[in-house]
């Protein structure tokens, strides 16, 4: 077990992502910033200094739990005061699990400014591959993949993978968009899915992925097509109707022993005059893959339905315990508050205080936060097929605090939005836990769900799982891991209007907060207070 240490400068720079010149948030000159690459057991430490001129920062680490270290989570007034400009904050935690994961900025729409990366954790020396199969390469982070257009610019060439005939690769897939849900796929070759969100899932074969924001996937696929030609990695916008004329990510799966993309310096692009998506100059390359039905929920429920728990002899990923002690009902709600689109859970549009609220709860700040608890449940005669009845919805800071140890259940129930026969896709992610998904449903969850649709014998774990238009979807955990998590919809400007909610966990057995994590807002001085008097 190793302790891999980081530098890092958070600052503004111009990049063309899409071949248009714009101001995106870097890390040490880089977009995206740079990969992490450690092995389960490892500590990770990261100093990280804001050089952007006027706003704070702070990361998180997506995925990893953050066992005994909440205040390292990342997440600005949440577990930590933003880092402001000039300062630099270290970041301290152990990656406990090996998996697919990545980071990217938690403060206001800082992840859509671009800064993010890949965290990818390997198993630890001597452990248990995936049914022996070892060897695996090829790292991708979805985020490569959106590139495309007819300019030529270095920045936003399509990425080339080389990889060699005859193998079987390891493909990481990590989706930091901001708002799109895609379909992704390699043409020609099948993927075989293994991992979600870091935790090994029964092996599937699949021709296409559907990825929401904040999902991780892990495929392996087999290079035994015809090596003399190369192939199309896509991603095509799915679940909210793209813009015409379709403008998929695109990426080239290049075989080694095929020279005409074999020089990493021989550009696969065209020179002049472009077509948009001619990257190979008429060079050796199957058609594009053909485009999914952005709005084909059935598929994407099925899709989602195939992904169960790993069930073998060398591993078996744990069963959630059979029943719960607390249930809650998460209705989400579009709303119109005085003219502001708003995002609401059980009519709470999430507001967060100055104040970190590890802070003020840990502290027992009562000015801190809400005195009102938030719903558990949301009214019987709400009907989630219409529009809201009332538009309304309330500012707040919707706390839920749970004790230690216990079953939590949470079910959260998509409505209507504003306008008539629409309802969207949200996923929502949960900090500090991975927790078993038990089921997706149609239309309000009811007791008949209850008692025919949840999963229990080998529902997977997962930290990001999918809300279907008009649906519901139930999720379990157990409060094993005290801190003050987020619970929230990640696709961003949605938890930026409000889409969230905070999981308050055992606050009592949280440790000594170090120094530096808290020194804002009512626990600045509190923290001081503290420190003189002990
Ligand atoms: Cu990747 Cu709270 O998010
Ligand atoms: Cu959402």
């Amino acid at each position: 077990q190793k302790v891999k240490c980081y530098d890092w400068n958070v600052e503004y720079m111009y990049w063309k992502p899409d071949c248009v010149e714009s101001l995106v948030m870097g890390i040490n000159g880089n977009f995206p910033g740079p990969t992490i690459t450690a092995k389960a057991g490892d500590t990770i430490l990261v100093n990280l200094t804001n050089k952007l001129h006027t706003e704070g920062v702070v990361i998180h680490w997506h995925g990893i739990r953050q066992l005994e270290t909440p205040w390292a989570d990342g997440t600005a007034a949440i577990s930590q005061c933003a880092i402001n400009p000039g300062d630099t904050f270290l970041y301290n935690f152990t990656v406990d699990k090996a998996g697919t994961y990545f980071y990217h900025g938690h403060y206001g729409m800082q992840r859509s400014a671009g800064l993010y990366g890949s965290l990818n954790v390997d198993v630890a020396d001597g452990s248990i591959l995936i049914n022996g199969k070892g060897q695996f390469g090829c790292s991708l982070g979805g985020e490569f993949i959106t590139k495309c257009s007819q300019d030529i610019d270095e920045q936003c060439q399509p990425e080339v993978f080389n990889i060699q005939p005859k193998k079987k690769y390891r493909v990481r897939i990590a989706s930091t968009t901001s708002l799109a849900s895609l379909s992704f796929s390699i043409g020609h070759h099948t993927m075989t899915l293994v991992e979600a969100d870091g935790n090994y899932v029964q092996q599937v074969e699949v021709d296409s992925l559907n990825i929401y924001s904040g999902d991780t996937y892990s495929v392996l696929i087999e290079t035994n097509q015809d090596p003399s030609t190369n192939y199309w990695i896509s991603a095509y916008q799915i679940a909210r109707k793209p813009p015409l004329p379709l403008r998929p990510g695109l990426t080239i799966l290049n075989y080694k022993t095929n020279p005409v993309l074999d020089a990493p310096s021989s550009s696969p692009l065209p020179s002049t005059p472009p077509v948009w998506n001619d990257f190979t100059g008429g060079k050796s390359l199957t058609p594009l893959p053909t485009p999914p039905v952005w709005n084909d929920f059935t598929g994407g429920k099925s899709f989602a339905n195939k992904i169960l728990a790993l069930q073998s002899d060398q591993l078996t990923i744990p069963k959630p315990p059979t029943s719960f002690d607390r249930r809650i009902v998460l209705l989400n709600t579009q709303n119109n508050n005085n003219g502001y689109i708003r995002w609401s859970i059980n009519n709470v549009s999430l507001v967060l205080p100055t104040t970190p609220l590890l802070g003020s709860l840990k502290y027992g700040l009562q000015n801190g936060l809400d005195s009102e608890k938030p719903d558990e449940d949301f009214p019987s005669n709400y009907d989630i097929t219409k529009p809201p009845v009332n538009p309304n919805s309330k500012y707040g800071s919707s706390v839920y605090k749970f004790d230690y140890g216990i079953t939590i259940d949470v079910i959260i129930q998509n409505a209507n939005v504003l306008k008539p026969d629409t309802s969207e896709v949200h996923p929502w992610h949960l900090h500090g836990h991975d927790f078993w998904v038990l089921g997706y449903g149609e239309g309000r969850f009811s007791s008949d769900d209850e008692s025919s649709n949840l999963n229990l014998k080998n529902p997977p774990l997962r930290n990001n799982v999918v809300v279907f238009p008009h649906g519901w979807t139930a999720i379990r955990f157990v409060t094993d891991n005290p801190g003050v998590w987020p619970f929230h919809c990640h696709i961003e400007p949605h938890l930026h209007m409000g889409m969230g909610v905070v999981f308050a966990e055992a606050v009592n057995r949280i440790k000594r907060v170090p120094s530096g994590v808290l020194e804002c807002g009512l626990t600045a001085k509190t923290i001081l207070e503290d420190s003189i008097t002990s």
